[in-house]
């Protein structure tokens, strides 16, 4: 199958099961504001993460849909809160009004937090359609990759360093917690609902770390590259807010050396995986999608 087809195949997957399980019918207008938040938008970069790395190990595909459907929900809800006025105040985000424009700040705030609650949600499901053991497995990966330690933390980073100079330790530390973090966990989460190696799974690990970084790199790049209809999100807000970027912090050229040289580190960690190269070439392509994308 080719890679676009085979991107096709699992953006449809991944659709059909954020429709059924994020519900339309919780209270108070809280289900519209969570479904206007994941559906219908975004690139599902995590998603299909998940499933090509469960792929990559002969994993079970039906729990790989409930952790590519979870990482999802993770990651919208830190875009819902990532836009609100007390963090990056931003009023365009995939397309649209933010989710705090269209529903109010507390109604973008509970959408958030129950967005984040249902992703373990679905991690557990209550049908034996995912063994117990893996579900824990799966909630503990999302949950140090959300939380202190990861995505929120970075973000405290990230508003506690505003208008500040990081350096550029100091920086990818910031990019491997807010973002490096659950794309890394997205790779781990597909691995671990099939079997690996020791070796196959520190491999996938280093994987994951560099195109989580190497995400984040380019998505400061964007910002200071493309125009806010091409993002679907407002161009030129890093600078507006003086965030330390990878662009402000080592400049434009010395950001996409970076991000060329964090997809060699990922190459060079599926290569020395264990695992064959025709079972890893759809994560080789997404180190690619990750680099080369332009929105
Ligand atoms: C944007 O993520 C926020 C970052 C972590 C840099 P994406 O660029 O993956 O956003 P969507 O999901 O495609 O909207
Ligand atoms: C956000 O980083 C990372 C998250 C954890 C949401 P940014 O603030 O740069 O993301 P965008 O540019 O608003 O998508
Ligand atoms: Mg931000
Ligand atoms: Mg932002
Ligand atoms: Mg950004």
């Amino acid at each position: 199958m080719s890679f676009s087809a085979w991107m096709r195949d699992a953006l449809l997957q991944v659709e059909q099961a954020l429709e059924r399980w994020v519900p339309a019918d919780a209270p108070a207008g809280l289900g519209e504001a969570m479904r206007y938040g994941v559906l219908d938008g975004g690139k599902r970069l995590r998603p299909l993460l998940v499933r090509a790395a469960c792929e990559a190990v002969q994993g079970d595909a039906a729990a790989a849909l409930h952790a590519a459907v979870a990482v999802e929900l993770i990651h919208a809800y830190s875009l819902v809160h990532d836009d609100m006025p007390c963090m990056d105040n931003d009023v365009l985000r995939r397309g649209k009004p933010t989710v705090h424009v269209r529903f109010g700040e507390a109604g973008a705030m509970l959408a958030g937090d129950a967005m984040q609650a249902l992703a373990f949600e679905v991690l557990t499901p209550e049908d034996g359609s995912v063994d117990p053991a893996l579900q824990a497995r799966l909630c503990a990966l999302l949950s140090r990759a959300a939380g202190h330690a990861g995505m929120a933390g970075g973000q405290a980073i990230d508003l506690a360093n505003t208008g500040k100079p990081l350096d550029e330790a100091q920086l990818r530390d910031m990019h491997h917690r807010k973002t490096g973090a659950l794309l890394e966990a997205s790779v781990l989460m597909g691995a671990a609902c099939g079997p690996t190696t020791p070796a196959g799974w520190a491999a996938l690990s280093r994987y994951g770390a560099a195109i989580g970084l190497a995400f984040q790199v380019v998505d400061d790049i964007l910002d200071v590259t493309q125009a806010s209809d091409k993002l679907g999100k407002t161009a030129g807000k890093d600078q507006h807010l003086n965030k330390p970027t990878y662009v402000s912090v080592l400049g434009l050229e010395a950001a996409r050396t970076e991000a060329r040289a964090l997809r060699r580190t990922a190459h060079e960690a599926l290569a020395a995986s264990g695992l064959a190269a025709e079972r890893c070439e759809h994560l080789r392509q997404l180190a690619d999608l990750v680099v080369d994308r332009e929105h």
